[in-house]
This record gives C-alpha cells, sequence and structure tokens, in this order.
C-alpha cells in the first residue's frame, strides 16, 4: 500500500469542521462568529465576547446577566486546592502550577460522562471562573504573600488584576486587560486548540481537556513567545542597536520571537489593536524604553523580513503592556490561557456535539521483518 502524503505540521491540512473563528490570513481579518475581533476589542467586554464563542451568538441581556452572576459565583477556589498551589516549588514555572491546578480542579468536581449537556455547562463556566484565581493564588503564594479572595462586584479582568496585587485597576488598565483577554480568547485551528479537541474526543472531562491545552500552549513556539520576545528586546537592548541585531539574527537564521504565523503573511490584526491600545496606556503611565526597541525592530523587520511574509503577531505586543503594568514576565503566558480557555472549551462542546475520535495515520518510515537477536549475541 502506497504512503499517504505527509504534511509536517499538518500545514493546510483540516482537522475538524468549525463555526467557532474565522481566519483571513491575507486581509488580516479574524472573526469570532462573524464578527470581526477589532469591533469587539472595542465595542465588547470579555465575558459577553466568551458567549458569543461559546454559544454562537452574542447574549440577551438576561442571559448576560446570568452568566456574569454565575462566573462571580463560581471565582473561588476550595481551600484544599489552594493547599496543592501552595506545596508546588515556588521557582517553577506558573503554566506548570496552572496545568497541575486544572487537573486537581477536576479531581474536585468528577465526571463520570460528558454526555449530559448541563454538567458540562457548569464546567464550562467553572473553568473559565477558576483559572484567573489559580495563576493569581499560585503567584501570591510563590513571592510569599497570602493567596487574595476574588471580589463579586468586579469584572473578569479587574478581579484578576486585584486578585494579583491587592488593588483595583484603573479605568484604562481594566480596559486594556480585557481587550487583551478578548484578543487571545480564540484563533481557529492552534496547536493548543487541536490538542483540546483531540483530548475532548477521547470523551475525557473537560479539566482533562484544559490541561492538555495549557501544555500545548506553554511552548515557546505557541503561547510562550511573549516571555520570549521581551528577553528579546532585553538581549537588543537600544532602538540604535535593533536594525544590526536583527540583520545579524537573520543572517544567523535566528527565529524572530513574536514574529511569523503560519496563516497570517501580512500584520496579526491583533498586533494592531494591541499597539493602538498600548500607546493609550503608555499615555497615563510612561512610554517604556522596550516599546521604542518594539517598533524600530518591526521597522527593520518590514524591509527584511516583510517580503517572506513575516510580520508581528500578537505576541510581539501583549508582552510589553503586561510588563508595563507591573505583571511579571512569567505570567504572560498564563493571562493567555485565562482568555483562551474559552475558545478551548467552545472547540470542545463543538467537538463532543459531533464526535469521532481522533485517530490519524503515520508515514511508516521505520524497518520490519526484523529477527530478534538474544542479548548476549548482540555486538
Ligand atoms: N523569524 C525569522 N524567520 C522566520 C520566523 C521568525 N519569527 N518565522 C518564520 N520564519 C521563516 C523560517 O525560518 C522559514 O524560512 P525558510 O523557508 O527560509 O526556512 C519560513 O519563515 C517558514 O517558517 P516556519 O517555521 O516553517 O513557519 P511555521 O508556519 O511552521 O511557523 C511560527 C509559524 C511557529 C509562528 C513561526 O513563525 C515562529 O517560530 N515564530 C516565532 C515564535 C512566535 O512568535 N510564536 C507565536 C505565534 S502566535 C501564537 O502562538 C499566539
Amino acid at each position: 500500500m502506497s504512503n499517504p502524503e505527509f504534511r509536517p505540521g499538518l500545514a493546510d491540512v483540516p482537522a475538524a469542521e468549525s463555526g467557532i473563528s474565522f481566519i483571513d490570513g491575507k486581509r488580516a481579518r479574524l472573526e469570532y462568529r462573524g464578527i470581526a475581533v477589532e469591533t469587539l476589542a472595542k465595542e465588547s467586554f470579555f465575558e459577553e465576547t466568551s458567549w458569543l464563542l461559546l454559544k454562537g451568538d452574542l447574549p440577551r441581556q438576561k442571559e448576560l446577566a446570568d452568566f456574569d452572576a454565575a462566573l462571580k459565583e463560581e471565582r473561588c477556589i476550595h481551600f484544599r486546592l489552594l493547599d496543592a498551589l501552595k506545596s508546588l516549588p515556588e521557582n517553577g514555572h506558573p503554566m506548570g502550577a496552572l496545568q497541575a491546578g486544572t487537573a486537581a480542579l477536576g479531581m474536585f468536581h468528577p465526571m463520570s460522562n460528558v454526555l449530559n449537556p448541563a454538567n458540562n455547562w457548569e464546567a464550562v463556566i467553572r473553568l473559565i471562573a477558576k483559572l484567573p484565581t489559580i495563576v493569581a493564588a499560585f503567584h501570591r503564594l510563590r513571592v510569599g504573600h497570602e493567596a487574595i479572595a476574588p471580589r463579586q462586584d468586579l469584572g473578569h479582568a479587574a478581579n484578576f488584576y486585584y486578585m494579583l496585587f491587592g488593588k483595583e485597576p484603573s479605568a484604562a488598565v481594566t480596559r486594556v486587560l480585557d481587550a487583551c483577554l478578548i484578543l487571545h480568547a480564540e484563533h481557529t485551528m492552534n496547536a493548543s486548540t487541536f490538542s483540546a479537541r483531540v483530548t475532548g474526543s477521547t470523551l475525557a472531562n473537560p479539566y482533562a481537556v484544559i490541561s492538555s491545552a495549557i501544555g500545548t500552549l506553554s511552548g515557546p513556539l505557541h503561547g510562550g513567545a511573549n516571555e520570549e520576545v521581551l528577553d528579546m528586546l532585553e538581549e537588543i537592548a537600544s532602538a540604535e542597536n535593533a536594525k544590526t541585531w536583527l540583520v545579524d539574527a537573520v543572517a544567523t537564521k535566528k527565529k524572530i520571537m513574536g514574529f511569523g504565523h503560519r496563516v497570517y503573511k501580512v500584520k496579526d490584526p491583533r498586533a494592531t489593536v494591541l499597539q493602538d491600545l498600548a500607546e493609550k496606556v503608555f499615555a497615563e503611565t510612561n512610554r517604556p524604553y522596550a516599546y521604542n526597541i518594539a517598533t524600530t525592530l518591526e521597522s527593520a523587520a518590514n524591509e527584511i523580513l516583510g517580503p517572506k511574509g513575516i510580520y508581528p503577531n500578537v505576541d510581539f505586543y501583549s508582552g510589553i503592556v503586561y510588563q508595563n503594568l507591573g505583571i511579571p514576565k512569567d505570567l504572560f503566558t498564563p493571562i493567555f490561557a485565562i482568555a483562551r480557555v474559552v475558545g478551548w472549551l467552545s472547540h470542545w462542546l463543538e467537538q463532543i456535539s459531533n464526535n469521532r475520535i481522533y485517530r490519524p495515520e503515520q508515514v511508516f518510515v521505520g524497518k520490519s521483518d526484523q529477527h530478534y537477536i538474544p542479548l548476549e549475541q548482540r555486538t
């Protein structure tokens, strides 16, 4: 039998039929359920966009009020889950804590099957509501502080900031954080979403689905890139050095972090929105030097990498915004997960509504018909 064609990285191979989001990589267009992400970042807020992604349409007033109330109600985590977070190494990466915390959450809420829509919806609410609490609690504990209990009078983004720092964010900071959550909430068939769908296709419980997606997101070629962007900007050190650094990096075939995308061959629309929001925040706070380096690097890259269709992706500016808000670098990817959990759950619900277990083919390139040689005869 002839081998099927192998596409490394499954490039251009459809892995599912999905109605959740859509990308036109040539027109810099990203839509959630048909609505442009720029519009949502401007007009909507995270809770409303989450409903849109999960349910398919914008919520009516009562639907939104009930959803919002249910999320607020579910923000607390069990004290024994907090104890589990306390026992993790404080110098471990918070993505590890989030993955472990999410898997542990599933042990507090066992689900023997995923065939009951009411139970599934409860799990959806619980996961969206509790992930920020796990991230903030682990961060507080690892730096020697008490975890801060969530508040029910704050929106999703503002409450997360409050649980991290113990103070309420300004309206402008809330707006930028909320928009960052919207921009990261969903992005078609990326690696972590594929991972969520594969795990979901085994009818594993949603806590297993989300912890597996968190592990996939943690890699530097995916969600981990925004941390590495800041390391790169630190290495470049000055705006004057940006072009020389880039020329050298391209010549030595280094990957420029925060640049390039499998689908976008123009600037990622989320990077454009984020840059605009960043400018607004910096008008209130201060314009970080890393931002000057980043914009100079982008101009140089337009010339050098632009002809290859390599432009900034969403991660190029998100780290600079978070750093400006005083958020530690290793929390950038967990914040990505707090947002993307909505996309993962939307895909999980879509997957199990018309499920077939994933079982792809392989192209066999190994040996066959080998003899077993007893150990003493092996040379
Ligand atoms: N810097 C320099 N060259 C690049 C970059 C980059 N960031 N991205 C792609 N290229 C080049 C490759 O070297 C390759 O060149 P070649 O054909 O001469 O060998 C060509 O473009 C194709 O690159 P691939 O890595 O094969 O593209 P792929 O679609 O597999 O990867 C990816 C996409 C992983 C995002 C890649 O662009 C990359 O590694 N970027 C840096 C990491 C990053 O920013 N990741 C975040 C992605 S967005 C997200 O997850 C939210």
